[in-house]
């Protein structure tokens, strides 16, 4: 341990932004707990998340959670230093318990609140660790964890509400370069996987699917190409995707290996469009690394397609190698509250906290950049 890790901060996190209930403990970069109540099953029958739904069961779930978080780190309320909160982006319905709830622990417990931008803290969800006895890095401050790493860092953010490539100078400076016009990449998963009837979420559905399918069998269109942006756009991926399903079932029917090779072949067209416009960046942006997040960085296909992207610019400009850094574990990548806590922890050493509890509010479009 050294000094900065001594005095790195024990915050308790909680986010709310969508349809997940979420507490966590985290020190600097260490993650102590990280409970996370899932909603899935109450929004399975509307194919997506429905606000008021979520807003109810985010009420009746965030004091077991926090509890259960503060339990499993085995810390009480004497141990905690700030709680950090997610005011957004969101769903400005489900922000509000959070946030709320937050205000009244710190007021409680005379705590400070730190605000923290949801999008920010998938970006930096690669930074975090897992407390362990064996692990050196786990005891870290934030400041520590970033003398390992060199910017400027890309930040891919791809998840079921953003996808946005985001330029970090350095932590808390950033640069949105390019996102998407229409869906997020796992909203357009869960869209057509609803049009395939596979379930809700789809996204882990497909990827599971597209192992025993050929993703070349379906050739779909490369968005986007005529734009010499970093812009991202699903939504022709989705009405070609319909078009080809309806062909499909009027010739052969939607057998099961038909479905099958239709999954490779769509989550490869959306893979494929991502590292396309990460090739432009890499390009046209010095980048020494790149940090993924959000729900679809759970995807394995996804982390090797951009790895192969990288190696090839790397390889074709022999400039030195961009590693590719990815959470620790899927919980990570999904909606969490460690996340939020990791992020906090930067500030904390800033000591920005929020100044008045009474003007916190949601702020459900609030952009990574005007953080
Ligand atoms: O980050 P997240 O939990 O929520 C948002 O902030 O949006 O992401 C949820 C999204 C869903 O669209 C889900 O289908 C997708 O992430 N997802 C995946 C995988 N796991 C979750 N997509 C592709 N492959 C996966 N393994
Ligand atoms: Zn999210």
């Amino acid at each position: 341990m050294n000094q900065n890790s001594r005095s790195a901060p024990i915050i308790l996190a909680i986010d709310t932004s969508c349809d997940d209930t979420s507490a966590a403990v985290t020190t600097g970069v260490t993650v102590w707990s990280n409970v996370i109540a899932s909603q899935t099953e109450l929004h399975r029958p509307y194919g997506g998340v429905f606000p008021t739904v979520a807003k109810q069961a985010h009420r009746e779930q965030i004091d077991r959670v926090v509890e259960i978080a503060l339990a499993r780190a085995g810390v009480n309320w004497d141990d905690i230093q700030a709680i950090a909160v997610t005011q957004g982006p969101g769903l400005a319905p489900a922000l509000e318990v959070g946030i709320t709830k937050g205000k009244n622990l710190a007021t409680a417990h005379g705590k400070p609140v730190i605000a923290v931008n949801h999008v920010e803290a998938h970006a930096l969800s690669a930074l975090a660790q897992p407390r362990s006895a064996t692990n050196p890095q786990a005891y870290t401050g934030v400041s520590d964890a970033l003398n390992r790493h060199q910017f400027p860092v890309l930040l891919l953010v791809v998840s079921g509400g953003h996808t946005e490539f985001i330029l970090a100078t350095k932590l808390g400076q950033y640069k949105k370069l390019g996102w998407t016009i229409d869906d997020a990449t796992g909203e357009a998963l869960d869209k057509v996987g609803r049009i395939l009837g596979l379930g809700y979420p789809a996204g882990p559905i497909i990827e599971q699917l597209a192992k025993q399918g050929d993703p070349k069998k379906v050739r779909f269109p490369l968005p986007m190409t005529t734009s010499k942006d970093f812009m991202l756009s699903f939504s022709g991926l989705k009405t070609y995707s319909r078009n080809i399903l309806e062909e499909l079932r009027v010739q052969d029917g939607l057998t099961k290996q038909v479905i099958i090779d239709f999954a490779a072949s769509f989550q490869y067209a959306v893979f494929r469009h991502i590292c396309y416009k990460l090739n432009k960046i890499l390009q046209s942006t010095e980048i020494h690394e790149i940090w993924l997040g959000g729900g679809v960085a759970a995807n394995i296909t996804l982390r090797r397609m951009i790895r192969e992207t990288a190696r090839a610019y790397t390889k074709q400009v022999a400039h030195p190698n961009i590693p590719l850094l990815v959470p620790y574990t899927k919980k990570l990548c999904v909606d969490n509250a460690a996340m939020i806590g990791v992020t906090a922890a930067h500030y904390f050493e800033h000591r920005m906290f929020a100044e008045n509890l009474a003007d916190l509010d949601r702020r459900p479009r609030w952009s990574v950049d005007e953080v």
